[in-house]
């Protein structure tokens, strides 16, 4: 009778209260099943004791406890009331547990105290489990569902790429209340690993991560030569590489000009390589995943031989002026460039020289003298070169002949008359006075001049081999103490002003007469002989045939 009294006080007083107010802190209180959760209200220890504590949940009675204590039937042994507080311990968790919990203290001497929360009991996050729906992609053509599947209530999803959370973007889409991840078009970099993790308010768990396979490429391919040059000289050996970016790692396949070669693999070597194996070389990556191929850019190989054996040919070995000759210039191996030089320096090409055949022949059209010297040939590639040399010397004169010596003497002094002419080979020199010859050398040396050895002296100069001779003509007058010319001398000197009047009124001067022998082939035009009338000191010269 008494508690019923004090159940109806009781009821009275926990209807005027609001949800979670009153003596227990606000909700709700999560636990998870199996687990214990306390009551605490918030009420001091104090040293008289309640006169009475009831606590309910929903309408169903846990325990009173006045004079007497009535536990509930589902509570027997599960529940533990702390009389100082009045706050209460419940263990071994069920879900049904779930609701509002009310309790109701009647203190000594003071009002009726309340208070109501709301507990939550939870199942435990367990078995999280993440699934691909495939982990062997495309890079750009794939896309990707992770899904993530746990036991346990309130559950919340969270995916973790490595170790960092994954966000939401155009091409990562996060649904079913974050469970399952789709990657729109994977790249290379969503490899992961991925992780789902699953927590509620009492637990959390973790799935196995999935690690993507994701293929790519090929790109970046990369071909390269080694040894590094741009010639590779016959016989050598040499080795393409080539390299590509790409998962699975590319198959590699090679091609010269185009053409495909049996070779495979990421290196090419090629032995002893021969000019037949110049050309332009590429290489092809496949990747077998993403079925995409890539070629590089063609690299020339050019396989030179070294330049050996050069030399230099004349089309005669008889350089005679005038005739016309060509030196040709070559070597075994691969020519790229010829140069021609001339006594050390380079050679200007004269008036009559001509180059052919990209350098490898120098023609003369008509040999001068002056052509003669040292001609060297350099024949040049970018591994090599060799030169040869040819010492051309052109066969010509004799011309502008010359003596040199006294035109007057005193009878008894000595006299030197010497002759010079330009001629290869050297000439030979023959003397004449007065139609007889005198003397069978260059210089002429008479001591003790006597009054006859006055006259016209002829130096005669003769080329053994163009067999051409030509002439110059000294007076030399010997006179006698008196300081008067002999009767011969003036005869002497009149000729010689007669001969000179006749031949252009030159004065002062001798002239000589040049007379070829060989006249086959007469080398000059009339014209050209005219020019060579050279006027000189002392001698006025012109060439007769
Ligand atoms: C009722 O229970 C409380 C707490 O378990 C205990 O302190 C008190 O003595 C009990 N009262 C009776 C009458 O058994
Ligand atoms: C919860 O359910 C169990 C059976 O599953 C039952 O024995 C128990 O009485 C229930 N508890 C409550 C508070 O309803
Ligand atoms: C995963 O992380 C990598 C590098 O941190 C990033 O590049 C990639 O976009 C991420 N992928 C996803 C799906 O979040
Ligand atoms: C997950 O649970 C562990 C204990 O099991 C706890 O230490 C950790 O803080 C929890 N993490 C999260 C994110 O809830
Ligand atoms: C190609 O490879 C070589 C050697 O490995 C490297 O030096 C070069 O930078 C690469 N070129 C490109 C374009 O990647
Ligand atoms: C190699 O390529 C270059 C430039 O593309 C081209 O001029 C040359 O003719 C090619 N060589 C061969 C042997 O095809
Ligand atoms: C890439 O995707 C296209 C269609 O989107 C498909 O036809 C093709 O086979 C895919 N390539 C690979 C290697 O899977
Ligand atoms: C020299 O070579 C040129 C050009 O090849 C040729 O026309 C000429 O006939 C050659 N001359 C001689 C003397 O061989
Ligand atoms: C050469 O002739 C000149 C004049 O005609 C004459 O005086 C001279 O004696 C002659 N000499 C000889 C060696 O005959």
């Amino acid at each position: 009778m008494e508690i019923a009294v004090i159940h109806f006080i009781l009821l009275g007083v926990i209807s005027g209260l609001t949800k979670g107010a009153g003596v227990l802190p606000d909700g709700p209180l999560n636990a998870a099943v199996g687990a214990t959760v306390m009551f605490t209200t918030t009420l001091t220890p104090s040293d008289k004791p309640f006169l009475s504590v009831v606590w309910t949940f929903g309408t169903k009675n846990i325990i009173t406890s006045s004079i007497v204590n009535k536990t509930g039937p589902e509570y027997e042994g599960r529940i533990t009331l702390f009389m100082s507080t009045g706050s209460l311990e419940l263990r071994n968790l069920a879900l049904n547990d779930s609701g509002e919990y009310s309790v109701s203290i009647v203190p000594d001497g003071e009002p009726v105290k309340g208070g109501s929360t709301t507990l939550k009991v939870l199942e435990p996050v367990s078995n999280v489990t993440a699934t691909a729906s495939s982990t062997d992609l495309v890079e750009f053509n794939s896309s990707v569902r992770l899904s993530c599947s746990s036991s346990g209530s309130s559950l919340s999803f969270l995916w973790l790429n490595s170790s960092s959370e994954v966000t939401a973007s155009d091409r990562v889409q996060l649904t079913d209340g974050g469970s399952i991840l789709t990657i729109v078009k994977v790249t290379r970099y969503d490899q992961g690993p991925f992780r789902c993790r699953v927590s509620n308010p009492v637990s959390n768990g973790t799935s196995d991560p999935i690690t993507l396979s994701i293929s790519y490429g090929p790109e970046d391919i990369n071909l390269t030569i080694s040894p590094s040059q741009e010639y590779h000289v016959e016989g050598s050996d040499i080795t393409l590489s080539c390299s590509a970016v790409s998962r699975p790692a590319a198959l590699f396949h090679w091609f010269l000009n185009g053409d495909l070669l049996s070779d495979t693999g990421p290196e090419l070597r090629m032995m002893n390589i021969q000019m037949s194996q110049s050309g332009n070389h590429s290489c092809q990556a496949f990747n077998s995943k993403t079925l995409r191929s890539e070629t590089s850019q063609p690299s020339a190989v050019s396989v030179l031989e070294r330049i050996s054996g050069a030399f230099v040919t004349p089309t005669t070995n008889l350089m005679i002026e005038g005739i016309s000759v060509n030196l040709t210039c070559d070597a075994a191996g691969s020519v790229f460039t010829r140069k021609w030089m001339k006594d050390g320096s380079d050679l200007t090409l004269a008036g009559n020289m001509n180059l052919y055949d990209k350098n490898k022949v120098l023609s003369f059209n008509s040999l001068k003298s002056t052509d003669s010297g040292e001609y060297s040939c350099k024949i040049s590639n970018p591994l090599s070169n060799d030169e040869a040399k040819y010492t051309m010397v052109v066969i010509y004169g004799p011309e502008h002949v010359k003596i040199t010596g006294p035109s007057e003497i005193h009878l008894g002094a000595s006299f030197t008359l010497t002759c010079s002419a330009d001629s290869t080979p050297s000439a030979t020199y023959t003397w004449i006075l007065n139609g007889t010859e005198i003397h069978n050398s260059a210089e002429f040396t008479k001591d003790n001049a006597e009054l006859s050895d006055s006259g016209s002296y002829t130096c005669q100069a003769m080329n053994s081999i163009t067999e051409r001779t030509s002439t110059a003509v000294h007076g030399l007058s010997v006179t006698d103490r008196s300081g008067g010319l002999s009767a011969g001398a003036i005869a002497g000197i009149v000729i010689s002003c007669l001969v000179i009047a006749s031949a252009g009124g030159a004065v002062g001067g001798y002239y000589i007469h040049k007379k070829k022998i060989n006249n086959k082939a007469p080398p000059h035009s009339d014209n050209k002989e005219k020019e060579e009338n050279v006027y000189e000191n002392t001698s006025e010269v012109y060439e007769n045939l």
